[in-house]
């Protein structure tokens, strides 16, 4: 959080709303899909590839911004496995701005601590995607801040089959197949985020309220922030308000808020007596 505010310009509108974010409350992890680059391309007459270019800035600054925040992780959706269905040479647009991407930010992950890692089916990317990605990953295998997950060909149900077949794989590999008891915690530890917080907020630009496939299984808590913002215009200062409308939200995982533990006035009636009061249909 220092490091964020030692960034900013006193006094300035980004300073203000990170000035009064609780350090303590800072989400341990954010997920976040970045849509809205082909919309974003297409109100400018641009071919698409450059509302993915233009998609590059924001991702240096959401990435840095959540580095001086103190995260423990921050999980990017760049490619599902689904966007494979469009125009090749659009996918091959991606790859080549993957790579660049990768290139050029190094030296950035280095200075902020920040180590890379892909999830997804990694082994189906172009070669040179791989090589690219295998390099950053090493450079960076040391670095102790934030982890970076880029998802790239990534689908939370392939995720979900993936680990399964894993458990399986390691229990008749270890000749403990019959043995095999899947758990919440098994399977936790075969996704590709094992090790890792669940995020407690997934950010999606551009307006759908959609999860489109993503981390299906990490985001059951997660609390959600849509914005109408299409991605390349997504900026520090509305990152930061993401964070102070997640730190307004009040989370229950499924329990009572808690002043309805104190609002509710104890019943003179058994609980078998308040249940015959019930209307039947
Ligand atoms: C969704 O927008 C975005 C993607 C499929 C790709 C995300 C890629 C980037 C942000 C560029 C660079 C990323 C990295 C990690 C270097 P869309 O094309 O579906 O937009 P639309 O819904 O408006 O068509």
């Amino acid at each position: 959080m220092k490091q964020l505010l030692d960034a900013l310009t006193p006094g300035d509108i980004e300073w203000r709303i990170a000035t009064q974010l609780d350090p303590k409350r800072i989400p341990a992890h954010i997920a976040v899909i970045m849509d809205g680059n082909g919309r974003w391309a297409r109100q400018r007459n641009y071919p698409r590839i450059l509302g993915h270019k233009a998609g590059i800035d924001p991702v240096r600054t959401t990435v840095e911004t959540c580095a001086q925040l103190g995260l423990e992780a921050l999980t990017l959706y760049a490619f599902s496995v689904e966007n494979w269905k469009r125009p090749r040479h659009e996918i091959e647009g991606l790859w080549r701005l993957l790579r660049i991407y990768l290139r050029r930010e190094l030296p950035n992950l280095m200075r902020n601590d920040i180590q890379l890692a892909a999830i997804g089916r990694i082994e189906s990317l172009p070669a040179n995607v791989q090589a690219e990605l295998r390099h950053v990953m090493d450079k960076t295998a040391q670095n102790r801040g934030m982890r970076l997950n880029l998802a790239i060909n990534y689908g939370g149900r392939t995720e979900l089959v993936d680990a399964v077949n894993a458990m399986i794989e390691n229990a008749r590999n270890e000749g403990n197949l019959d043995a095999l008891e899947i758990t919440e915690e098994a399977i936790s530890a075969h996704l590709y985020t094992a090790g890792l917080k669940d995020p407690d907020l997934l950010i999606r630009t551009s307006g759908e309220m959609r999860i489109s496939n993503f981390l299906l299984w990490q985001i059951a808590y997660a609390e959600l922030y849509v914005t109408d913002t299409l991605w390349p215009d997504f900026t520090r200062r509305e990152l930061l308000e993401a964070i102070a409308d997640y730190q307004n939200r009040e989370r229950r995982f499924g329990g009572l808020a808690r002043t309805a533990h104190t609002a509710l006035e104890p019943s003179p009636y058994s609980f078998e007596e308040e249940l015959l009061e019930l209307p039947l249909a």
